[in-house]
């Protein structure tokens, strides 16, 4: 089999070189990148395939990988999960247009929800004309978490622990984080916090700081807390009742900001009001969120990462301050619309399955990011621009005349269209919408019984009507 297992390290190389050298600091939608991503929608497969060839976000393998139908080693499925029985295959898809602090970028998003690339692709392109996207990271430090549920006296065992904390430190990373030392990172910090317990105790909870490199981190955190349980016990004389990593990071935050300018100023209003609704509304707050997950999770799928674990941080963050929030915010500022992103994307380029799974480690070099923190900043990105284009489509032409236009081809092939028929169920479909702006499976099935007795009708008199 043909895999980017087999990608040797020049073509990998070759794969970046390409897409640095020929997309340099471009935001320029004249760009001959830009040029590439024209009509891209419109390619055949095959045709896709050349122009990302092209632009050097695949090469040659990865083609004949993908063709071949990507993953099919059983032992690899064997060994990330139990009682395997096959593989889940979700469509992987490109979006485009996105320029992501100046670099141009093919973002590999496997998702099986209808109008999410189309959608992500429309409004990178609507940013990448109008303004920009910046993104940065904030900390570097996951959290992990040693809990002791009932502490008999809070002040001397946090005193204790506190008082040995670099030794703790010290100790963990010599015996556990050596690796993740090596390569420039460890444990850093311990601290210790005290929640009231409902009958009128005290819980402690120590809390262990690591920087895990690239790596997610779970794994070695954990382990890290594990290890210091009975050094910490032996200290304060106090039961540690359990230790696990925190998915609420923000220790370690990614921020995205877009820029436009020049918009109408009655949509950027639009926005901003529809911004504002989420940030006070918990109700609309949970849709505008999906909305932006719905550009981050397919990433992170496409790349192996723990989607769970980071849409847990994420609504954790929206939550902060106690009322659950949008996790963006769109504001105008003089003639600009400004929208940022901030929430923790904890995330891995090594560990996991990011390497191990081919079609992972194949869209990773097809971001070609040199950092886990890079990756999560693409992330913020991509979803901040979705969640732009949500905001823009639910303000002026309401949600149903992109996502359902394109839905009406889940609904023809689930009414069970031939392939004649499907461009004709299609075409009706599509009438009825703009009709009664609506449209179901139910519609499908009827367009679908009225063609096919037309046909039938056809058939028994001279000419046919299906031909
Ligand atoms: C649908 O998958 C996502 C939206 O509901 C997001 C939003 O309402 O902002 C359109």
């Amino acid at each position: 089999m043909s895999t980017p297992n087999s990608t040797s390290h020049d073509s990998k190389s070759g794969r970046r070189a390409a897409l640095h050298e020929r997309m340099p600091q471009m935001s320029d939608a004249r760009s001959p990148e830009g040029d590439l991503m024209k009509g891209f929608s419109k390619l055949s497969r095959d045709e896709r395939f050349a122009r990302l060839i092209e632009m050097g976000a695949l090469t040659e393998d990865d083609v004949k990988y993908l063709k071949s139908g990507g993953l099919r080693d059983f032992t690899l499925a064997e060994s990330f999960i139990e009682n395997v029985i096959g593989y889940f295959q979700l469509p992987l898809g490109v979006a485009t247009n996105f320029v992501i602090d100046g670099r141009e970028l093919v973002i590999p998003m496997a998702v099986e929800e209808t109008s999410i690339i189309a959608a992500a692709s429309k409004s990178a392109k609507w940013v990448r004309e109008r303004g920009e996207i910046r993104t940065s990271t904030l900390g570097d430090l996951i959290i992990g978490q040693i809990q002791v549920a009932h502490v008999s006296s809070y002040e001397s065992f946090a005193e204790r622990v506190m008082s040995r904390r670099d030794e703790f430190v010290q100790l963990a990373n010599r015996d556990v984080a050596h690796g993740l030392v090596a390569r420039g990172g460890g444990v850093r910090e311990i601290s210790v916090r005290r929640l009231a317990r409902p009958d009128g105790g005290d819980m402690a909870v120590v809390h262990v700081l690591a920087d895990p490199c690239d790596a997610m981190g779970a794994n070695i955190i954990n382990q890290v807390c594990e290890y210091l349980k009975a050094p910490i016990e032996t200290l304060t004389g106090e039961r540690v009742t359990m230790c696990i990593l925190s998915n609420l990071v923000d220790t370690k935050l990614t921020r995205a900001e877009v820029c436009l300018r020049g918009l109408e100023p009655d949509l950027a209003r639009r926005i901003e009001e529809a911004s504002l609704f989420a940030w006070v509304d918990p109700y609309r707050a949970a849709t505008n969120n999906k909305g932006v997950m719905n550009g981050i999770d397919p990433i992170l799928i496409a790349t192996g990462n723990d989607w769970r674990a980071v849409e847990a941080g994420v609504h954790a963050y929206a939550v902060r301050d106690g009322q659950y929030r949008s996790i963006t915010r769109w504001q105008v500022e003089g003639d600009e619309l400004v929208g940022v992103f901030e929430a923790p994307i904890v995330v891995g380029t090594v560990g996991g399955v990011t390497r191990l799974h081919p079609t992972a480690r194949m869209a990773l070099e097809m971001l070609g990011v040199e950092s886990a923190a890079e990756l999560s900043r693409i992330c913020a990105a991509v979803g901040l621009v979705q969640n732009l284009g949500a905001l823009k489509a639910l303000t002026t032409v309401g949600i149903i005349e992109g996502h359902m236009k394109l839905h009406i081809r889940n609904l023809t092939i689930g009414a069970g269209a031939t392939e004649v028929e499907t461009p004709i169920v299609q075409k009706r479909l599509e009438e009825i919408l703009l009709l009664t702006k609506r449209i179901s499976l139910q519609n499908a099935i009827e367009v679908l019984r009225e063609i096919r007795t037309a046909a039938r009708a056809g058939e028994a008199s001279p000419g046919g009507a299906l031909s």
